[in-house]
């Protein structure tokens, strides 16, 4: 069997997350038999590629392979163009009065966007799924034919089942198995590197040397929402190859050619119907007030450190972790794209000196904060514990999307949750 990696290659396919490691996986496992399968993801996910692997991969790979748009057929015709075509119509349609499903004998037809078909074409596809047979149009002749069928759609299946559109046993049928490719923005590992291999393409393509981004255009390029995803990122791609004669790219320039709503962050925060806006309103204040005091406690904690070492460097190295949570995550958590240099700046805390009665007093009233706050942290912690275990669990433990709807990234989401053993 292939490897995941070797079928990248041979498909063109870019990209190391997981998920789409798995969903080739899973397209490579599947092949060899003829089980039904249904590609699902967003517009300009690369779902065509999956069935192109299945056919490759599998008994029928010197057969036809035919991919059929039911979204651009118009629904008159679109019978006929399956069960029945006047003769010459494509390469290999020798016959008159064959359909796809007739050339195709042996091999695989794919039909990309199956969530438009019409509903009389459905009830012809369910038979040949079930039996193999099929009439053409105009005639009452039962024909067999062995199709393998490949199946992609980019629309919320079951919302079509509700409003009538898709016959559910119809959909059973199609998706045997299911094969699922994430969209770009869960795939944050390979936004950059497809935007390096688009990029080097279109260089070597138009013969300009390759644009390359700045760290702060990359977080532009991360935290962008990508709703036409692959597709959209490409057509970026070639733009800013195309257009821009300063070929390294800043965030501004960039932005400039990304849509104004796209962008990931901040989160749009969405609450089950049943919850009213006031009770996510009050989610969103608790955890800001959380944040801040956890923020406020963090800070008086390293000032102290540093009235009493009175030693900058020492501090920032036994503290690290701390200034690498109270600076770092700020950073990483910016919902705006506001930014005052190209470069990131390494932390540094001012020198200062301080009177030993200045330190005194100080300390005390941080002690005496202490005690008055340590009730309410202690409500609040429960606040956000309720907060974090009510979001995994509307999200079934996913925590990309929980993270969203907290508004926090998900590495301070992952540390929360080893922080309260969840
Ligand atoms: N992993 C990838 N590596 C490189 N190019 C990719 C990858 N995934 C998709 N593409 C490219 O992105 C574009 C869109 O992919 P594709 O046409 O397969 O999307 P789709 O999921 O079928 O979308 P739609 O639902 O709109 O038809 C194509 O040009 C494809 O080659
Ligand atoms: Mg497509």
């Amino acid at each position: 069997m292939e490897s995941v990696q070797a079928i990248k290659q041979r498909f063109g396919i870019i990209g190391n997350t997981p998920s789409l490691n798995r969903a080739i996986e899973k397209a490579i496992q599947v092949a060899p038999t003829d089980i039904s399968v249904l590609v699902t993801g967003e517009s300009g996910v690369g779902k065509e590629s999956i069935p192109k692997i299945i056919h490759q991969l599998s008994h029928r790979k010197h057969n036809k392979y035919i991919a059929v748009n039911c979204g651009a057929i118009p629904e008159g015709t679109i019978d006929s163009e399956l069960f029945y075509h006047e003769k010459g119509a494509f390469t290999g349609a020798t016959q008159t009065r064959s359909g796809y499903f007739e050339v195709a004998d042996g091999g695989t037809i794919f039909l990309d966007e199956v969530g438009e078909l019409p509903l009389t074409t459905q009830v012809r596809l369910l038979r040949v799924l079930e039996n193999g047979e099929f009439i053409k149009v105009g005639s009452s002749k039962v024909q067999k034919t062995d199709v393998r069928i490949v199946a992609a759609t980019n629309v919320n299946m079951f919302e079509a089942i509700e409003k009538e559109k898709f016959r559910e046993d119809l959909y059973y049928r199609l998706s045997t198995v299911d094969i699922h490719l994430p969209p770009l923005r869960e795939r944050q590992d390979d936004i950059h590197l497809l935007f390096r291999k688009f990029a080097s393409d279109f260089a070597l393509k138009y013969k300009m040397p390759t644009v390359k981004l700045t760290d702060n255009a990359i977080q532009v390029l991360l935290k962008h929402r990508w709703s036409g995803n692959i597709r959209q990122l490409r057509n970026i791609a070639e733009q800013v190859s195309v257009l821009e004669q300063n070929r390294i790219i800043s965030a501004d320039t960039l932005r400039g050619y990304l849509p104004k709503s796209g962008t990931n962050l901040p989160a749009v925060i969405k609450t089950s119907k049943s919850e009213s806006d006031f009770s996510s309103e009050r989610e969103i204040l608790y955890k800001v007030l959380f944040d801040m005091k956890s923020d406020l406690n963090d800070l008086k904690k390293l000032t102290m450190e540093l009235m009493k070492s009175g030693n900058v460097k020492d501090v920032e190295k036994d503290h690290e972790n701390l200034i690498q949570k109270i600076y770092g995550d700020n950073e990483e958590e910016e919902t705006d794209f506001e930014e005052t240099q190209e470069n990131t700046e390494v932390l540094s805390i001012p020198e200062h000196s301080s009177k030993h009665d200045d330190v005194i007093n100080i300390q005390d009233k941080y002690h005496f904060a202490e005690e008055i706050e340590e009730e309410e942290t202690l409500s609040l912690h429960d606040k956000e514990l309720e907060l974090i275990k009510k979001s995994l669990e509307r999200h079934s433990g996913k925590r990309k999307l929980a993270a969203a709807e907290l508004g926090i990234s998900e590495r301070t989401l992952y540390r929360k949750i080893k922080q309260y053993n969840l």
